[in-house]
């Protein structure tokens, strides 16, 4: 097969290599210059395990990138993976960079191709945007023409991985647009989920990440529960879990990244009110509403001439990843700067130009420079780096006066908690909610 990628991001690039490497003809077009630089070059611009050894392996043999598609470029099918940001108070999906895309694929289009859209999108989209743009362009009846919404589910940080392994859900439009999607991404997983329309395809992502987005604010919640008890969160929904098969409810902890942050409200657009869309929206505001709290938290133990030292900016630590988009610390550093505080910044994975170009405070080389420069440290996110903390170095920075770290994930080891001038606080015994008017 000979497939048109549209957009080189963290889900076309993967699913790019991943497919270049089981012997599918690639064609991706990306549009931002830099980005193309760095892949062209055999260097994807951002981390994932492997990920350069992989692009090296394909590109220019099966893999070919370029600005555009060219008139007459003859292919089976065009692949969809550009963003999908929210816009405005009301958190709608900005379908500028979908239009765009389809205006990209219109110089080859000729109809007879499959075009799988992969982003995330609200339901209705494939069938009202983008089977009347492709209709108009060819000439052909919708009717006549192939689309398949085929969702990405992969996690960053093992993305290559689950594309071998996940089973791929596809919704199309007609039998034919089926069977060449499915020939596809039959190179990839042996299991593929036919469900029965566009739009049944299009919830069933949407499902998946709100499920999340609200397990987690579950496990919040019972921390913010078991806190007006005078009880630690954390230990609680622990001993809850422990041995017992029916409960895995979540840890308490920050929830955003990329797609948590904004795939509830995809799922609610364009729905009327009614009791499940409030269920999912109060759970994303619940979620959102930890960054007051660790802000009213920070502004009522710390004068504004204080240095906030914030580490683990990346939105999640496992699996490990570079990427800073919808991270809530990057969301509460801005919102300490904003309260008049200075904050110093550090992250075991994301560079330390990434976290320059925030723009937000001064950039820590490593973990020990920012408990030297800070007055306090929160560890924002969970990564194993945490783990490894050299005791004897953190002891002779912080010295002998209290010192507090809080350590959000309850990540650090016991070694490191039994250091004596350190006050460790974290999500479940913080009362960082009693502020939380
Ligand atoms: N990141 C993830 O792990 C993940 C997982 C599941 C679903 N998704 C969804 O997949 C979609 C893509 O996510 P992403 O993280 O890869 O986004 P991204 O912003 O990293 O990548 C999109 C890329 O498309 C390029 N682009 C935009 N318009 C273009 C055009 N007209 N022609 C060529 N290139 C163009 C951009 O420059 C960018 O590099 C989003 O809808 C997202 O919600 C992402």
């Amino acid at each position: 097969m000979k497939v048109g990628v549209i957009g080189l991001g963290y889900v076309g690039l993967t699913l790019s290599i991943a497919s270049a490497l089981r012997g599918i003809k690639i064609y991706g077009i990306e549009n931002n210059s830099a980005t193309l630089e760095s892949i062209q070059g055999g260097k994807a611009h951002f981390y994932e395990p492997f990920i350069d050894e992989l692009l090296q392996l394909c590109i220019d043999r099966n893999f070919f990138v370029s600005k555009t598609f060219e008139k007459g470029q003859d292919l089976d099918a065009f692949i969809i993976t550009i963003g999908t940001p929210l816009i405005g108070d009301d958190k709608k999906v900005n379908y500028q960079f979908l239009l765009s895309s389809l205006d990209a694929l219109a110089a080859c289009y000729t109809g007879k191709e499959v075009v799988i859209l992969r982003s995330t999108i609200s339901v209705g989209t494939t069938r009202k945007i983008v089977l009347p743009y492709l209709s108009k362009i060819s000439g052909l009846p919708e009717s006549k023409i192939k689309v398949a919404f085929c969702p990405e589910r992969t996690i960053e940080g093992k993305a290559i991985e689950e594309l071998y392994s996940l089973p791929q859900v596809i919704g199309a439009n007609n039998s034919e647009s089926f069977e060449m999607a499915s020939l596809f991404f039959k190179t990839l997983t042996d299991s593929i989920i036919q469900v029965p329309s566009l739009e049944m395809a299009e919830l069933v992502k949407l499902f998946n990440n709100t499920y999340r987005d609200v397990h987690f604010a579950m496990g919040n919640a019972f921390n913010e529960i078991a806190q007006s008890f005078g009880i630690d969160g954390y230990s609680a929904i622990e001993a809850a879990n422990k041995g017992y098969k029916r409960s895995n409810i979540g840890l308490p902890g920050y929830v955003g990244g990329p797609c948590l942050e904004k795939d509830p409200y995809i799922l609610s657009e364009n729905m009327p009110n009614h009791n499940g869309k409030n269920f999912i929206i109060n759970s994303r505001k619940y979620n959102e509403s930890l960054e007051d709290s660790t802000l009213n938290w920070v502004k009522s133990n710390y004068s504004p001439k204080a240095i906030i030292g914030i580490s683990g900016l990346a939105f999640k630590g496992i699996p490990e990843t570079s990427d800073l988009r919808g991270s809530v610390a990057v969301n509460i550093a801005r919102k300490i700067v904003l309260a008049g505080f200075k904050v110093a910044l550090h992250d075991f994975t994301a560079k330390n130009e990434e976290l320059a170009d925030l723009n937000l405070g001064e950039v820590s080389t490593d973990f020990f420079e920012l408990v030297e420069k800070a007055e306090t440290v929160l560890i924002m996110n969970n990564s194993k780096r945490y783990l490894n903390i050299d005791k004897s170095k953190l002891e002779k920075v912080i010295g002998s006066a209290k010192y507090t770290i809080f350590d959000s994930w309850n990540i650090l080891p016991q070694e490191i908690k039994n250091i004596e001038a350190l006050d460790i606080k974290t999500l479940g015994n913080y009362k960082i909610l009693e502020h939380d008017e």
